[in-house]
C-alpha cells in the first residue's frame, strides 16, 4: 500500500482564521496531541511574524520527537534565518518557504517579473539549505498559475535543493478534475519530481478541499496538508480528520494508507474546538456531534437488525470508545492520578495536587465527575501558563427578576493590580454581565457570537462559554467553564479580552498570508 504524509498546519494556517490567539502553552498542547495523532509533520507557526509565533514554535520544536516540525517563511534571508533560530533545536530541521507564482499576486502583490520571481526562489531555497536539511518550497496560488512557469521554477528550486514542493490552490478556486490534473502534468513534466516530495495544499472556499486533496493524491502526491476540524483562513483549509477516514474507509478503493493514528481522532479535534474558540458544526462529517445519530426510525430499525445497514464509519474508529466509570467524591488521588495517565496526561505531581484539590470541590457540587470533566480538568492544567492574567474575575453577582431590570456587579483584579468593583444593568443576565464588563474594561466592544454548552450531560454538567468579541476594531476568542454559566460567560469575556493585552505586550504582528 503506498503512505501518504500529513502534513498539519492548524496551528499556522489554522490560526490564521479570524478570532483565533491561542498562547504558547496552548499550542504546546495541541502539538503533543497532533504528535499523538500521527501527523508526519507539524506547521508550529511562522517564527519571523512575532515573537510570540518564535517561542511556540521553538518550544514545539524541542518537545515534540515524533513528528518533524516546521515553521513557515517568506523568501527572504532575515525569515530564514529567524526560522533556523527556532528550528534548530529540532530533530529534523525543517522550514517552509513560499513564494507567490501566479500573474496577479507576481503583479499587484509582489510588484515582480516572473523571472524575478525564479531568482528570488533560488536564492531563498539555495540560503535555506545552508542550515536546514528538509527544505520545502510553496508556489503560492500556483493552482492560478500558468503550468508552463510552474514547471519552470519547480525545476530551478529542486535544482536548488528544495526536498518538498508543495502546489497551493491558496484561494480554494480549483476543481477535483482540474487540480488532479496539475498533478499529473507536473509530474510528468518537472525533471526530478520524483526525487522530491510532492504536496497538496487547498482550501475550502467552494467546499472542495478533501476532494481536491483527494485528487492530487490520485495523481501522485506524497503530501496532503490541512488542519484539524478543517479550521482556516476564509473558509478553512482541508481537514485532515475527513481526508484520513475516507482514505481508511475505502482503502478497498484508494489503497493508501497515511499512519494517522485513528483513535486519536476524536480527541484531537475536540481539544482544537475547546482551546481555539471553534465550534464544530453537529453534522460535520467524521467529528461532528451527529456524525453517529440514528434519527430517523427507519433507520434505528435497521441499525438495531445490523448495524452495517446504515452505518459506514463506528465511533470506536475515531476514538469514541465507552466513557470509563466516573469518579466522584469518594475517589482518591491515586485513582485520580491512575486515570490523568490513562487519558494520555503528563502531569508533575505538583499539577496533580492542584487538579485534585479542584476535582474535590467539582465533586462537592457534582454528583458524577465524567470523562470529558476529567478532560477539561487535566487539559486546563496542562495549558496553564505563567502568564498572569491581565484582569482577573474575582466575583460576579446578578440580580434578576421577571419583573426587575437585572443588573450585574463584578469585582475584577485589573491590569493596575487594583480590585475595582463595577455595576450596571442590561435587559438580561447575561447583557447586564457584559455591559459591567465593557465599562471595566473601557473599551468599545461588540460581541460577535456568544454560545454556551454542556460538557457532558445531566442537570449538573459543567458549562462551558465561548465569546467572540471585537475590542477596540479587533477580533478575539475567549473561553472558560464553570458549573455556572454565567460565571462561565464573564470568565471567557475577559479570556478574550486578556488575549488581546498579552498579544500588544508581545507586539505579535498578523501574518500577511494566505
Ligand atoms: O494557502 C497557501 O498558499 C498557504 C501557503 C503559505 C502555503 O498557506
Ligand atoms: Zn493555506
Amino acid at each position: 500500500m503506498r503512505t501518504i504524509d500529513i502534513f498539519d498546519t492548524t496551528l499556522r494556517d489554522g490560526e490564521q482564521s479570524a478570532g483565533i490567539n491561542l498562547n504558547t502553552a496552548e499550542k504546546l498542547e495541541i502539538a503533543r496531541q497532533l504528535e499523538r495523532f500521527g501527523a508526519t509533520v507539524i506547521e508550529a507557526g511562522f517564527p519571523a511574524s512575532s515573537p510570540g509565533d518564535f517561542e511556540a514554535v521553538e518550544k514545539i520544536a524541542s518537545i515534540v520527537k515524533n513528528s518533524t516540525v516546521t515553521g513557515l517563511a517568506r523568501a527572504m534571508k532575515s525569515d530564514i534565518d529567524t526560522s533556523w533560530e527556532a528550528l534548530r533545536v529540532a530533530q529534523q530541521p525543517h522550514i517552509h518557504i513560499f513564494l507567490a507564482t501566479s500573474p496577479i499576486h507576481m503583479e499587484y502583490k509582489l510588484k515582480k517579473s516572473p523571472e524575478q520571481v525564479v531568482d528570488i526562489a533560488v536564492e531563498a531555497v539555495k540560503y535555506a539549505k545552508k542550515y536546514f536539511p528538509l527544505v520545502q518550497w510553496s508556489a503560492e496560488d500556483a493552482f492560478r498559475s500558468d503550468p508552463e512557469f510552474l514547471v519552470q521554477i519547480i525545476n530551478k528550486v529542486i535544482q536548488a535543493g528544495a526536498t518538498t514542493i508543495n502546489i497551493p490552490d491558496t484561494v480554494g478556486y480549483a476543481t477535483p478534475q482540474e487540480y488532479g490534473a496539475l498533478f499529473k502534468f507536473l509530474k510528468e513534466n518537472v525533471t526530478g519530481i520524483d526525487r522530491v516530495k510532492l504536496s497538496a495544499h487547498c482550501h475550502n472556499d467552494l467546499g472542495m478541499a478533501v476532494a481536491n486533496s483527494i485528487a492530487a493524491i490520485e495523481n501522485g502526491a506524497d503530501q496532503v496538508e490541512g488542519t484539524i476540524n478543517g479550521i482556516g483562513e476564509r473558509a478553512g483549509n482541508a481537514a485532515l480528520e475527513e481526508i484520513a477516514v475516507a482514505l481508511h474507509i475505502r482503502k478497498d478503493f484508494y489503497k493508501i494508507d497515511t499512519g494517522v493514528n485513528l483513535q486519536e481522532i476524536k480527541r484531537t479535534s475536540q481539544l482544537v474546538s475547546r482551546l481555539t474558540g471553534v465550534a464544530i458544526q453537529p453534522n460535520k462529517a467524521v467529528v461532528g456531534k451527529n456524525a453517529f445519530a440514528h434519527e430517523s426510525g427507519i433507520h434505528q430499525d435497521g441499525m438495531l437488525k445490523n448495524r452495517e445497514t446504515y452505518e459506514i464509519i463506528t465511533p470506536e474508529l475515531i476514538g469514541e470508545t465507552v466513557a470509563p466509570l466516573s469518579l466522584g467524591k469518594h475517589s482518591g488521588r491515586h485513582a485520580f492520578k491512575d486515570r490523568a495517565i490513562s487519558m494520555g496526561f503528563e502531569l508533575t505531581d505538583e499539577q496533580i495536587n492542584e487538579a485534585f484539590a479542584q476535582f474535590k470541590k467539582l465533586a462537592d457540587r457534582k454528583k458524577e465527575i465524567t470523562e470529558e470533566d476529567l478532560f477539561v480538568l487535566f487539559t486546563g492544567k496542562q495549558i496553564e501558563s505563567a502568564d498572569v492574567p491581565i484582569y482577573d474575575l474575582q466575583n460576579v453577582q446578578v440580580q434578576y427578576g421577571t419583573s426587575n431590570i437585572p443588573t450585574a456587579t463584578v469585582s475584577a483584579v485589573v491590569p493596575t493590580g487594583e480590585e475595582v468593583t463595577v455595576a450596571t444593568t442590561g435587559s438580561g443576565s447575561v447583557e447586564a454581565i457584559f455591559n459591567t464588563l465593557e465599562l471595566l474594561v473601557k473599551g468599545e466592544v461588540h460581541i460577535l457570537d456568544y454560545r454556551v454548552t454542556s460538557i457532558g450531560k445531566g442537570r449538573d454538567a459543567l458549562g462551558e462559554a465561548l465569546v467572540n468579541l471585537s475590542f477596540n476594531g479587533e477580533v478575539f476568542a475567549g473561553r472558560d467553564v464553570s458549573q455556572d454559566v454565567l460565571e462561565a460567560s464573564a470568565k471567557a469575556y475577559l479570556n478574550a479580552i486578556n488575549r488581546k493585552l498579552l498579544k500588544e505586550k508581545l507586539k505579535i504582528k498578523e501574518p500577511a498570508i494566505g
